[in-house]
């Protein structure tokens, strides 16, 4: 039976084109979705019970507002022309959550109608495993964190490699060094732990999981690379 808390893959992607998220943040939430379906597939394997329906949703709509994070001098970075529609949405969503981080603002949308997904989105912020109460306790909400720290655009790197671009990124964007590197030295072995603790479980070696990999061993008719046209 369907769980009407949760939205359906094709509900998710009307969803993202709903609020004209760009096809950039589409591809890359779509591979965080092909591997944490992929380890969590493995998981449940292993006898645990993560809801790849959850996990699924949480990843294709994480960055659901990701274009609240860009300042308008941004969009010139996303090689098209974008549609006036489309500026004039981010502008509005900009204007109603303009003191809420990307994952905040995604949260206040989606949790009446999904609670358990919009609260998985809360948990990805990178410094919110600093946070006993708020930092990741499902799987779902451990593998949509951790798998979006694998993902740099819509390939999956080591964990090293995408930590060190988004350091490298933030340090850019906020231009707080200092600050980014007291709270990397904080956070990052946490995620190295998290990165233990979901392989210890399923008995692969994280570095082996890439694009080709998942391809070559999935087991179900998942097709994370649907055409959808937005
Ligand atoms: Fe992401």
């Amino acid at each position: 039976m369907k769980d009407c808390s949760l939205p359906s893959r094709k509900e998710c992607l009307t969803i993202l084109a709903e609020y004209h998220v760009p096809p950039h943040i589409v591809s890359h939430s779509k591979v965080v979705a092909k591997l944490a379906v992929f380890l969590a597939k493995r998981l449940n394997e292993k006898g645990e019970a993560v809801n790849i329906t959850l996990l699924e949703g949480a990843c294709l709509l994480h960055d659901l507002l990701r274009v609240h994070d860009f300042k308008e001098s941004d969009y010139n970075r996303f090689e098209r022309n974008l549609p006036e529609q489309e500026k004039a949405k981010w502008q509005q969503l900009r204007a109603k959550y303009k003191s809420s981080s990307h994952e905040d603002a995604a949260y206040d949308i989606l949790k009446d109608k999904y609670p358990a997904l919009a609260l998985a989105i809360k948990r990805h912020r990178y410094m919110v495993l600093l946070d006993e109460k708020e930092k990741p306790q499902s799987w779902e909400e451990k593998l949509l964190y951790y798998t979006d720290k694998r993902v740099m655009h819509d390939k999956i790197v080591s964990l090293n490699e995408r930590l060190a671009e988004g350091h490298k990124r933030n340090a850019y964007q906020h231009g707080s060094a200092e600050q980014s590197k007291i709270n990397t030295a904080k956070v990052d072995p946490l995620i190295y732990e998290m990165e233990k603790e979901i392989f210890e479980k399923i008995g692969l070696d994280p570095l082996e999981v890439t694009d080709e990999y998942i391809d070559s061993h999935s087991t179900s008719n998942y097709q994370p690379q649907s055409k959808i046209n937005f």
